[in-house]
């Protein structure tokens, strides 16, 4: 027995994984996005995703500004407009800045994707105040300080219904960590369950104003510092025990969720996280059985 349950963690026993072709349709054309932390990882290929969509795209970032000019070109590439803004998320200054920028720049805003966090992991024991603060500004005090000008932004120029069905669109970037517990990332999921009732909150809040928030929680996601930590074949091995569909998901994957909940395709979709996991959420160690 214990031999077939081990087998049936060897991925080549599995199908291989077909990945995903179908192109991005152009939904969102004439938007304005702004992406936060959009330089690499999962930001950048939401920015590219929104692109290819038709929107026009604001890439934001605090450090790197070659990598987040080389996104605002690939943005370019699809035929919409791109401009970079350095901006610091969890300080309030430049982000009331960075949307006046845009506003200025570009009239409005349209969607909001609070994608900007960090990790700064720690035995718990040994974590330090500033470990948990740094975390705690950036990933959640950071989306708190955005999605707030996004509302006010939304609200004083309302519904174009040529434009959209909402009168704005906010998706929060959380991860499976809004509920799975992370020994030893204790900031991290702290930042991200926080992020869960902030989103639904806001959301209920918002949504009679038309503006719809709603949630992406990524799982096991291919960006440059995860391929780092899952370099070790056993690593990796350990890590699809975690993920019922067996395989890595692709920042891209994050992008094609992104374009479906800015687009009046989801319309009716409020104060929800949509997992984008590979099945990581259903308590995996049951696969089994348990
Ligand atoms: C983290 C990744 C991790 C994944 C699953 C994400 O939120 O950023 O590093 O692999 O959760 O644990």
């Amino acid at each position: 027995m214990a031999q077939n349950i081990d087998q049936k963690f060897v991925h080549d026993t599995f199908p291989e994984p077909v990945m995903p072709s179908c192109p991005i349709v152009k939904d969102l054309t004439g938007q304005k996005a702004l992406v936060t932390g959009a330089s690499s990882g999962i930001g950048k290929a939401v920015a590219i995703a929104l692109g290819r969509a038709g929107a026009d795209v604001v890439v934001n970032y605090v450090s790197g500004p070659e990598d987040a000019e080389a996104v605002a070109a690939e943005v370019r590439f699809c035929g919409a407009q791109a401009m970079t803004y350095r901006a610091d998320v969890s300080k309030e200054d430049e982000v009331q800045a960075m949307f006046k920028a845009i506003c200025d720049q570009w009239g409005t805003i349209d969607i909001l994707v609070n994608n900007a966090g960090i990790q700064k992991d720690a035995a718990f024991h040994e974590m330090t105040l500033a470990q948990w603060q740094k975390v705690i500004d950036v990933n959640l005090t950071g989306q708190f300080l955005c999605a707030r000008e996004a509302v006010r932004e939304f609200r004083r120029r309302g519904v174009r219904k040529e434009v959209s069905c909402a009168a704005g669109k906010i998706i929060c970037i959380s991860s499976v960590h809004e509920v799975i517990p992370w020994a030893g990332h204790v900031n991290y999921a702290a930042s991200k369950g926080g992020i869960m009732l902030m989103m639904k909150s806001i959301s209920q809040e918002v949504a009679p104003w038309r503006i719809r928030v709603n949630s992406i929680g990524p799982g096991a996601i291919r960006t440059p510092i995860n391929t780092e930590a899952w370099g070790r074949p056993e690593a990796y091995q350990n890590l699809l025990k975690l993920i019922p569909y067996k395989r890595i998901g692709e920042p891209d994957e994050i992008g094609r969720a992104a374009v479906w909940l800015a687009s009046d395709h989801s319309d009716y979709v409020n104060g929800t996280t949509l997992f984008v996991d590979g099945g990581m959420t259903l308590y995996p160690g049951f696969e089994t059985g348990g």
